[in-house]
């Protein structure tokens, strides 16, 4: 960021820091460099900041939306804190359709920017749906779809919408090559959406063909959904491979992205490498970005990998997950 003035958040997204993490690298001994993008220095906290503010001027330039107007997406994570900014700062307002079970901080965070909260029973034929055959998202989508033509609202959908990896591709990807000066040999990065993955993904494999996009997941066991509900997950992101069809990613389809590999992590072991972080490198890491970390070590413990640089994304910070295990001792 350079010292100059700034007269909106919207010029502060991206251009985040790119930092190695020598305390961690010299406490386990690796030979690799792991080099982290640091996304909570974006305004409302999160690589989401990116999309949120892409996917919004996209709309504004192909005219689908007016100041003034409401804009729904089905999130309640950090591209709903991030649109609800976003919203804000450029004359929009947020709507927000709650994913059940959200967090007490993310909550609070959103009706701080004044969202409108939906949960769904309020969209017309959800609840239907859900008790008759379980959340089917094609045809989840095609309802929150309905509900917003009907409500003159602009359904922005970060699952579908292009200008979510462009952010990647114009934005973090040649960010980390210059950071770099063209000086890495793997990318890692979980995904919500895949729209990291895969503009970055895409980005790096063209400037160096021979660079490998290592994905990461959380484990089965470490799956809201997997048969050991009791057990830590890791939040914001989702398993895409060995699982069914309809997880994978849109985007990693639409621009033909392969992962050179997925890692499962588990998230125990995430949460340790948080821990980790805060001695060795003074980093306090939300979930997924302690897990970004423990799969770039994964990398850097293998032989092949000694002398190469790993990139991680870290996608947000640990303040939105003081209420959930990673650094407390009492739960
Ligand atoms: C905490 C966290 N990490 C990682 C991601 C991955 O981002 P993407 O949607 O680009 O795959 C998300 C997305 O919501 C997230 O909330």
């Amino acid at each position: 960021m350079e010292d100059r003035l700034y007269s909106s958040i919207g010029e502060l997204v991206g251009h985040t820091p790119l930092v190695e993490l020598t305390g961690f690298e010299k406490e386990h001994g690796l030979t690799a460099r792991i080099l982290a993008k640091l996304e909570y220095f974006e305004p409302s906290g999160s690589v989401k900041d990116r999309a949120a503010f892409w996917m919004i001027r996209a709309a504004e330039r192909e005219g689908k939306i007016r100041k003034g107007d409401v804009i729904l997406d089905f999130t309640s994570g950090n591209t709903g804190i991030a649109l609800a900014a976003y919203c804000n700062a450029l004359g929009y307002r947020f709507a927000a359709v709650l994913q059940p079970g959200v967090s007490k901080e993310r909550t609070q965070i959103l009706k701080a920017y004044g969202s409108i909260f939906l949960e769904f029973k309020d969209i017309p034929g959800v609840s239907e749906m859900i008790r008759s055959e379980g959340l089917n998202f094609g045809k989840f989508y095609v309802l929150l779809q309905k509900y917003a033509d009907e409500h003159g609202y602009f359904f922005i959908n970060q699952g579908t919408n292009q200008a979510n990896v462009q952010a990647h591709y114009f934005g973090t990807g040649p960010e980390i090559w210059a950071a770099t000066e063209g000086h890495v040999d793997f990318f890692t990065a979980l995904a919500g959406t895949g729209g990291t993955i895969a503009g970055c993904g895409k980005f790096l494999k063209e400037k160096n063909p021979d660079l490998k996009v290592i994905g990461a997941q959380p484990s089965p066991t470490s799956r809201k959904d997997s048969a050991y509900p009791e057990r830590d997950t890791i939040d914001g992101v989702t398993a895409f491979e060995g699982v069914d069809e309809d997880a994978v990613p849109h985007f990693f389809e639409e621009f033909q992205i392969h992962c050179d590999e997925v890692l499962d992590l588990d998230a125990d072991e995430a949460y340790e490498t948080g821990r980790d972080l805060v001695r060795s490198d003074g980093l306090f890491l939300g979930q997924s970005a302690a897990a970004a970390v423990l799969a770039a070590r994964k990398i850097a413990e293998r032989p092949e990998a000694s002398g190469k640089t790993i990139v991680c994304v870290c996608a947000d910070n640990a303040f939105k997950y003081l209420s959930t295990g990673i650094y407390r001792e009492d739960v």
